[in-house]
């Protein structure tokens, strides 16, 4: 990917993937995400910091819990949100993308928050719209997904803090998620100290070790003595042929049962970016069991996806205003 997602100060304009970002702009997201957190304890659960700008979510894609917790955050900022629903638009007329995003910029939107089945339909955008407006990544084919591996981060910081000293592993399919390129991407930035990712053969993708990661394919190795479990869907509606015998026996070999999380290190966070599939890739013993942050991750997604908005669209000067 190309595309230059930050201005010639060095600022964010788009937030397109991790790969690119340093570690000081990471860190930022989530020192600004963790004063954004404590606004949805107050009564009033807004600030005026994205007033007058405008929102457009475009989810050409299903999804329940990025597309909710990008409106709220936006919300919550105090800006003019509008999810547009893609099966009745004029999409469904023939009308082409770059048609539809140039009449959208005609009732002066500020920022698309963008979801696509297609690998790089973010940048697409970024590269067609005029240079006002922002494009947000909410996730794009198997490439990217990177507002859910910088909620994913946040996570792991609060239960963790030191990146340096953790070892984390992800399990299951690697090959088909967006979720764990980004989430490696930000893990290998912030400086942990070890991933792992656990999966079949088929399930991993052909370059996985010029991405840093240590390789296992059996999880009784894999999880011995890690901080943090991250589980992974097996993503069906991407999978060309059949890639597993069947879902029972993949749940046998790769399913986080207590048994097999019992492994890891007594405090270890399990986590998953949901949805979730109970008995296939987790057990609901695990899902639902203490040592889970699953639900956290979509708590911490508006904090999180507040701070990436107000980074691209607000200043600076009324940044440090507001949240100070
Ligand atoms: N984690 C995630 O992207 O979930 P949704 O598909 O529900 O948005």
């Amino acid at each position: 990917m190309s595309h230059n997602q930050l201005t010639e100060s060095g600022r964010l304009h788009h937030f397109l993937s991790i790969e690119g970002l340093k570690r000081p702009l990471l860190t930022e997201i989530m020192d600004r995400a963790e004063q954004f957190s404590s606004i949805s304890h107050q009564q009033v659960k807004k600030v005026p910091l994205l007033r007058g700008k405008t929102i457009v979510n475009l989810f050409f894609e299903n999804s329940t819990r990025t597309r909710t917790t990008f409106e709220l955050a936006a919300k919550r900022l105090s800006a003019d949100v509008i999810s547009l629903n893609i099966n009745t638009s004029s999409a469904s007329k023939g009308e082409s993308l770059r048609d539809t995003l140039h009449n959208l910029e005609a009732m002066h939107s500020d920022m698309f928050v963008v979801r696509h089945h297609q690998s790089g339909a973010a940048e697409f955008i970024a590269q067609h719209v005029a240079p006002h407006v922002s494009v947000i990544n909410a996730g794009d084919g198997c490439h990217a997904h990177p507002t859910q591996a910088m909620l994913d981060m946040f996570t792991i910081r609060r239960h963790k803090q030191h990146f340096p000293d953790l070892r984390v592993a992800i399990i299951g399919d690697i090959l088909h998620s967006r979720v764990a390129r980004s989430q490696i991407q930000a893990l290998a930035t912030l400086g942990v100290g070890e991933i792992r990712v656990i999966a079949p053969k088929t399930l991993l993708p052909t370059d996985c070790k010029t991405l840093g990661v240590h390789v296992y394919h059996d999880m009784n190795a894999g999880l011995k003595d890690v901080d943090v479990v991250i589980t992974l869907r097996l993503q069906n509606e991407r999978m060309q042929g059949a890639l597993l015998p069947s879902s029972k026996e993949y749940y046998q070999c790769y399913g986080l049962t207590e048994r097999k999380l019992s492994l890891a290190k007594p405090d270890a966070i399990v986590m998953h970016p949901g949805p979730i599939n109970r008995g296939v890739e987790i057990a609901s013993a695990v899902a639902d069991g203490p040592q889970s942050v699953i639900l956290e991750q979509v708590t911490h997604g508006i904090a999180v996806r507040m701070a990436i908005m107000s980074m691209t669209l607000g200043s600076q000067a009324e940044l440090y205003e507001v949240t100070a």
